[in-house]
């Protein structure tokens, strides 16, 4: 095959990747059929039947209930704000920790801080790149109030260990489901397995509501106290007869009748993109065996993974050659995906920098100047942020995990064929990238 891309030569591919477009006919009659209501949102800020919102985000919220076979599902604006009240409804607050994982998206830790009470980082599994019972065990105190389990790239984490560690020790746990909605965790669908469960619609996500999140339990306390929380419960709880005040200091993570009737098309059509998602992967695999150094996602103990992303391992030492130059190599070779032009070919390398090098952590600087809540006169733990502190997340973002969304959707055989021809051709040319960088290429 020609000469590689980032050294002059043609490229495997220029033509765009088709749109993973997944509003249609369906949602556009959804919407029109609201606007055409006159009601975008109906909820009263105040005790009242219109506090739990309008018709379309109630049919919403059935609807999710009965495809997940879960008791509440409360609509929120985002899975952000389904964290935050999640935290909040679970009474974390100053002096408590909140176990964490390091390789999400902010959020998932942001959530802790909301509420004033400091997120402690526990190192992901290296193959499933979820916490587990092995990797929280050693980070609960007696200050431990949450654990947030990030179900990260499309499966679960192993939830029964997890679960049988948390009742054990009397500590609430929250799903981070942003990436992994339908996905089953031993034939039981995620988001059902912890006290909470949260998910994501944005735009990025399997389904979509443009923003937009949901919120799962099967607790009823907890749901009611989420339902406040999204909805200005200081101003609600006097009327409505709430004794239990901690944390009911409401939000507006209202979910609009829009968003909720769009929703409600994606939630019927879910699981066939899911299953398409699935059997591109399946292809995909067994077009990149061979490629030295890279190996496939583990599915792990929970038998399911819905591939957010399709996350690599990728081992330098016995592929001859760095993570992150065999990224920018394959990337030269193949085009931007339509609709996400800007964002170039949609692969990466390492995912997210391990949450705890980032400044918020390092300083320890979030509300105020006086170090809140990481030195907060109520906090009488000490947690380390200091790098090293979990191996395998630096060492998945730093050399070994490769990221890319080349598999969703409606990626043909025919895409998929060049996908892979991308990391041969590297594969087999990778010997002349020896001297790229230092020749100034
Ligand atoms: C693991 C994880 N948690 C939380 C979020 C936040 O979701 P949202 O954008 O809906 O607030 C994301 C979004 O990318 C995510 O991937």
């Amino acid at each position: 095959m020609s000469k590689l891309a980032l050294l002059g030569g043609d490229p495997v591919r220029t033509v765009p990747f088709p749109a993973y477009e997944v509003i249609g006919d369906e949602e556009k009659k959804a919407v029109q059929e609201v606007l055409d209501s006159g009601v975008l949102s109906r909820y009263l800020g105040s005790w009242h039947p219109d506090f739990y919102g309008g018709p379309v985000v109630q049919a919403f919220e059935r609807e999710w209930s009965e495809r997940f076979g879960v008791k509440h599902s409360i609509a929120v604006n985002s899975c952000t704000s389904g964290l935050y009240a999640a935290v909040g409804a679970v009474g974390a607050g100053p002096g408590d920790e909140v176990i964490v994982s390091p390789y999400t998206m902010f959020a998932s830790a942001t959530a802790a801080v909301i509420f004033n009470a400091v997120p402690v980082f526990a190192d992901i599994d290296p193959q499933t790149y979820t916490l587990s019972a092995e990797t929280i065990a050693p980070k609960i105190t007696p200050r431990t109030k949450a654990i947030i389990v990030v179900h990260i790239f499309g499966q679960a984490a192993d939830m029964d260990g997890i679960m049988a560690l948390a009742r054990s020790k009397g500590i609430a746990v929250i799903e981070d489901c942003a990436q992994v909605p339908f996905a089953t965790y031993k034939g039981r669908p995620v988001g059902t397995l912890g006290d909470i469960g949260v998910f994501s619609f944005n735009y990025h996500k399997h389904v979509h509501t443009g923003e937009g999140g949901m919120c799962t339990s099967e607790n009823d306390e907890l749901a009611e106290r989420v339902r406040l929380i999204r909805n200005h419960a200081e101003a609600v709880v006097r009327d409505k007869g709430t004794t239990n005040l901690v944390n009911m200091v409401g939000f507006n993570f209202r979910l609009g009748e829009i968003e909720a009737a769009i929703g409600r098309c994606q939630l019927r059509k879910g699981g066939d993109l899911i299953a398409q998602r699935k059997v591109n992967v399946r292809m995909l695999e067994q077009k990149l065996a061979g490629v030295p150094g890279l190996s496939m996602p583990v599915v792990g103990a929970g038998g399911d993974h819905v591939y957010y992303v399709h996350a690599l391992d990728f081992d330098e030492e016995a592929a001859g050659i760095s993570r992150d130059l065999f990224v920018k190599a394959v990337s030269a070779e193949l085009p931007a995906t339509k609709l996400r032009e800007h964002e170039g070919p949609l692969m990466g390398a390492g995912y997210t920098r391990p949450l705890y090098l980032n400044p918020m952590f390092q300083t320890m600087t979030a509300y105020g100047n006086v170090q809140c809540p990481f030195k907060c006169p109520h906090y009488k733990g000490q947690v380390s942020y200091a790098e090293g502190e979990c191996p395998n997340a630096e060492r998945a973002h730093y050399s070994r995990v490769i990221t890319h969304e080349m598999m969703r959707p409606p990626m043909t055989e025919t895409d998929l064929d060049d996908v892979a021809a991308a990391f041969h051709k590297v594969a087999e040319h990778r010997s002349e990238l020896t001297d790229f960088g230092r020749s100034g290429a």
